[in-house]
């Protein structure tokens, strides 16, 4: 296949799933997929023949959700900038819940609801202002953030909502970031949800669903000791911490499923010898991956060989020399690695791009009239 590509290893996405839908059913928590880290039908079908539910931002990825065969019971749909239509498609197609992000919202689901004889449910985005420690650009869960209401602003839209002939309350839904490493960011997490929980319980609102969104980190610089994140640790952690007093605990992993079986495989184009540095010109770029360019990401950048891509060409070290891994794009930000120890490269190349698999492909885009990167599954082969 041409470079660059999305090389996809369906083996590991299946031990993934089956240990992350394993201890998810041992601890009685439900598992909705956030489809906006990868989007792809062949990953879709894949999670949804698990009987995992779908967490989607999109009234497209709702279209995909229920194109992959997710029951629409199981699909919630958040975002803080719903559009008429996409709510109209949710509400036809009877998804589980709205996840509500503020009072304007809520009463546009409702209005829209009622105008078509139907019952919105919805579970309220509360913003419980813990740090999670994380880039900024992907830190959700502070009051400075966009996302989630003020616990005061829900709790005055209970009433409203309890008593409305087009609403249904379900619960409350927390996020407040991605990529979190540590575990005390969730525990702290699970202390403001008790807190909360429990103003709402003193005033008589009892949730029936605790969504404690998605956020577990993986391991970018060394994939392989952790190719499966730690669920069972995650997962525990939640069963033995909140206080679910008869509530259904849900999360929303998206990264954490997907992103170790991913890598994005490119060609070496060019070496040129800089003044200070060498650089390793590759034909992948920012389009094809964003994430060094946006958040400062560290992705591992292995020398493969083409019969086999998930394993390094020269697992034994040989002499290394230091480069700047960059794309061709009209951008300084172009760069996927500096000073990266390589062995010697030259033209023709395979490296391969690792933990790729979440935020990747779904963020690509055709800058520079660049065309956008073709998908391999490693059952396709
Ligand atoms: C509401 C919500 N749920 C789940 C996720 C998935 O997060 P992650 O990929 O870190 O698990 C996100 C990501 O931004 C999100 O905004």
């Amino acid at each position: 296949m041409k470079t660059p590509f999305y090389y996809y290893d369906m083996a590991l996405l299946d031990s993934t799933l089956a240990v992350l839908t394993e201890h998810a059913k041992q601890n009685d928590v439900a598992v909705h997929y956030a489809l906006k880290a990868n989007n792809h039908p062949r990953i879709l079908q894949k999670i949804a023949a698990r009987g995992m539910g779908a967490d989607c931002v999109s009234g497209g990825e709702i279209a995909a959700a229920l194109a992959a065969g997710v029951a629409p019971a199981s699909i919630f749909f958040a975002g803080v900038g719903k559009r008429d239509e996409e709510i109209l498609l949710a509400l036809q197609s009877g998804i589980g819940a709205f996840v509500v992000e503020s009072a304007a919202e809520l009463f546009n689901i409702e209005q829209l609801a009622r105008a078509n004889g139907c019952i919105a449910p919805v579970l309220l985005r509360l913003n419980p202002e813990v740090d999670a420690h994380t880039h900024s650009h992907i830190t959700t869960g502070l009051a400075e953030n966009k996302f989630g209401l003020a616990p005061d602003d829900a709790l005055a839209l209970m009433p409203h909502l309890i008593q409305s002939d087009a609403l249904s309350w379900r619960g409350l839904h927390f996020h407040i970031g991605s990529q979190i490493r540590e575990a005390a960011v969730f525990e702290a997490l699970c202390h403001k949800v008790n807190h909360l929980l429990s103003l709402f319980r003193t005033i008589g609102y009892s949730p029936e669903i605790v969504d404690l969104g998605g956020g577990l980190g993986i391991n970018y610089a060394e994939p392989q000791s952790e190719s499966i994140p730690n669920f069972a640790a995650y997962i525990q952690r939640f069963r033995m911490l909140i206080e679910a007093n008869g509530a259904r605990l849900h999360i929303e992993p998206g990264r954490s499923v997907v992103a170790q079986c991913g890598s994005l495989i490119t060609q070496v184009l060019y070496i040129k010898e800089g003044k200070t540095k060498t650089f390793a010109i590759v034909d992948a770029s920012m389009t094809d991956l964003v994430r060094p360019a946006l958040y400062e990401a560290h992705h591992q950048i292995q020398l493969v060989r083409p019969d086999n891509w998930t394993i390094p060409a020269s697992p034994v070290p040989i002499a290394m020399r230091p480069y700047d891994i960059v794309g061709p794009v009209c951008e300084s930000s172009d760069v996927f690695e500096r000073d990266l120890l390589m062995p010697e490269l030259k033209r023709g190349d395979y490296l391969a791009i690792r933990s790729a698999g979440a935020y990747g492909a779904v963020m690509a885009s055709s800058y520079n009239m660049r065309p956008l990167a073709e998908s391999l599954f490693s059952d396709e082969r």
